[in-house]
């Protein structure tokens, strides 16, 4: 089958203008390797985000910081070859960006060129445009990160709801601004209020994607580990958990155990 025969769209970043364009929510999940991606992306997802978020969720540090750029290009390029349709976006690691914009389109370029992933994702507002713009320069689409920035968990100090007060929702509203006519794709917005996500995704063109910001943005996103019920300790207000695997995994895992001791696996239709 030639690839324009092929029945499905690929996601591109102009479809998911046209997505918020005509009012239809876009969906986005995390994914950090080969298998999980392969399903993800055949249940229909819109978005697949590598995120750093692998540094918690596959390292099992405490933090995102220490994630480095080829861990990230490992997952990314894992994920790409699992992948038919969605778009594939993979976040610029702590460290990998900060330092000046030449340093961010070095790091841009590792992440296009040796995982074949479709557009970057980096946390900040006004700090971080130089790089914005540079990156964009230079063909890569790039998507925003508001709101809890978890890069910046040392400088908030906590994992609480942010731009609760006026002064940080006003910075929000002014950053989601610039990024827009920097000409970011799309921007995420992680944990801030439902009224203010709301405001911000009738303010901008672009689409908005939230993550507990709650319904009155252009799309959701989720850890994919944390939706399957994988991981069973992280119970924030805003995750839905639409499976749980850690009891069935548990579960399975137990049975194998009790087979192998109890001698009925293999059996004599499983061997050769
Ligand atoms: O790394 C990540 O998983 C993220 C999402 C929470 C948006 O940035």
């Amino acid at each position: 089958m030639s690839t324009q025969q092929k029945e499905f769209k690929k996601v591109t970043t102009h479809v998911l203008q046209e997505m918020k364009d005509k009012g239809e929510k876009i969906s986005m999940l995390t994914a950090y390797d080969f298998s999980m991606a392969r399903i993800v992306d055949a249940a229909g997802i819109d978005v697949i985000l590598v995120g750093d978020s692998a540094s918690n969720v596959m390292a099992g540090h405490e933090t995102t910081l220490p994630i480095t750029l080829d861990q990230m290009i490992y997952h990314a390029s894992s994920v790409v070859r699992g992948v038919d349709r969605a778009l594939v976006t993979v976040d610029l690691p702590f460290g990998s960006y900060q330092g000046n914009s030449k340093e961010a389109l070095v790091s841009t370029i590792r992440i296009m060129k040796e995982s074949g992933a479709h557009a970057v994702k980096m946390e900040g507002g006004e700090e971080i445009i130089e790089s914005v713009k540079r990156i964009l320069t230079a063909g890569v689409p790039v998507m925003g990160h508001l709101g809890l920035t978890p890069q910046s968990i040392y400088k908030f100090g906590t994992y609480a709801v942010r731009a609760t007060e006026n002064e940080e929702a006003e910075k929000l509203i002014h950053d989601s601004k610039l990024l827009e006519d920097a000409g970011c794709f799309a921007l995420v917005l992680e944990k801030i209020p439902a009224d203010l996500a709301k405001r911000v995704a009738e303010n901008l063109r672009i689409p908005v994607i939230g993550i507990g910001a709650g319904p009155h943005v252009d799309g959701q996103v989720l850890v994919v580990h944390d939706m399957l019920g994988i991981n069973n300790e992280f119970k924030p207000r805003f995750l839905r958990k639409y499976a749980n695997l850690h009891s069935v995994m548990t579960d399975a895992i137990k049975q194998y155990v009790i087979d192998v001791k109890g001698r009925d696996f293999p059996n004599e239709k499983e061997l050769y």
